[in-house]
């Protein structure tokens, strides 16, 4: 841990380094994380505090969208630095009581861990002291089957999070995978994709004069077409 102007700060894990293993009580049993998630993908995401509006919304939206995340591979895992008694009274007051946007009778199945020595938040550099130094901030992290970070997310505790950018992220990622190419601003399954970069002055003039399936805006940037069925087809399985 350092201090920088006067803040303590801890380290964050980046992107293509292994996540921090730990041991920890959730709403679902103890875990042994990532060890025990091999296998398949994995959305880590930390919320400030249980009992709190944005944090409510959210859950209830990821609540809700868990089954979709599972037809891609990818589990769900909540943290605050709550009690876990704290979190079952909560998950139960949403399920019993909360209507919104059309969501009722919502029960969050996938694990939030109870966190109240921040060990865990600290390792994952979710306490934030700008922002707080008692609550997380929302984290997201992507995690592969192999225990890999392959991307983070980190917004406010006042701004709650595009689910849909969640799952975007979550596909594109995949994709990127399975098709060995990167993907463009905003893309979505469907849209062109983007080929590796030319390795040589070859391959760069091959790539202006003879396209083939490509569309080359100039010999560095070629897309080319992967149809929607074919993306989610190597992704999405259904039970
Ligand atoms: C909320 O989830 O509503 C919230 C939590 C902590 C601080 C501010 C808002």
């Amino acid at each position: 841990m350092e201090a920088i102007g006067g803040q303590e700060s801890t380290a964050m894990p980046r992107i293509g380094e292994r996540a921090p293993s730990f041991k920890a009580v959730t709403t679902q049993g103890e875990i042994n994380f990532p060890e025990q998630y091999e296998g398949s993908w994995v959305i880590l995401f930390s919320h400030p505090a249980d009992f709190t509006p944005v944090c409510t919304s959210e859950f209830m939206t990821f609540a809700s969208m868990e089954d979709k995340f599972a037809e891609a591979n990818c589990k769900l895992v909540g943290l605050s630095v709550d009690g876990l008694y704290s979190h079952i009274a909560w998950l139960r007051t949403i399920k019993d009581k909360i209507e919104y946007k059309g969501m009722k009778d919502v029960e969050v199945k996938f694990p939030l861990i109870e966190d109240i020595t921040m060990e865990i938040a600290k390792k994952y550099g979710m306490i934030q002291p700008g922002e707080a130094t008692t609550k997380a901030v929302r984290a997201v992290f992507f995690i592969d089957p192999k225990g890999i970070i392959r991307a983070i997310i980190y917004y406010p505790l006042s701004l709650g999070r595009n689910f849909d950018e969640i799952y975007r992220v979550i596909i594109a990622l995949q994709t990127a995978d399975n098709f060995e190419i990167a993907t463009p601003a905003d893309w979505r399954p469907g849209d062109d994709v983007i080929v590796p970069p030319a390795g040589s002055c070859g391959v760069a003039k091959e790539r202006m004069e003879a396209k083939k399936d490509m569309h080359c805006y100039d010999w560095f940037f070629c897309t080319k077409k992967i149809d929607k069925d074919t993306v989610l087809g190597k992704i999405i399985k259904k039970k």
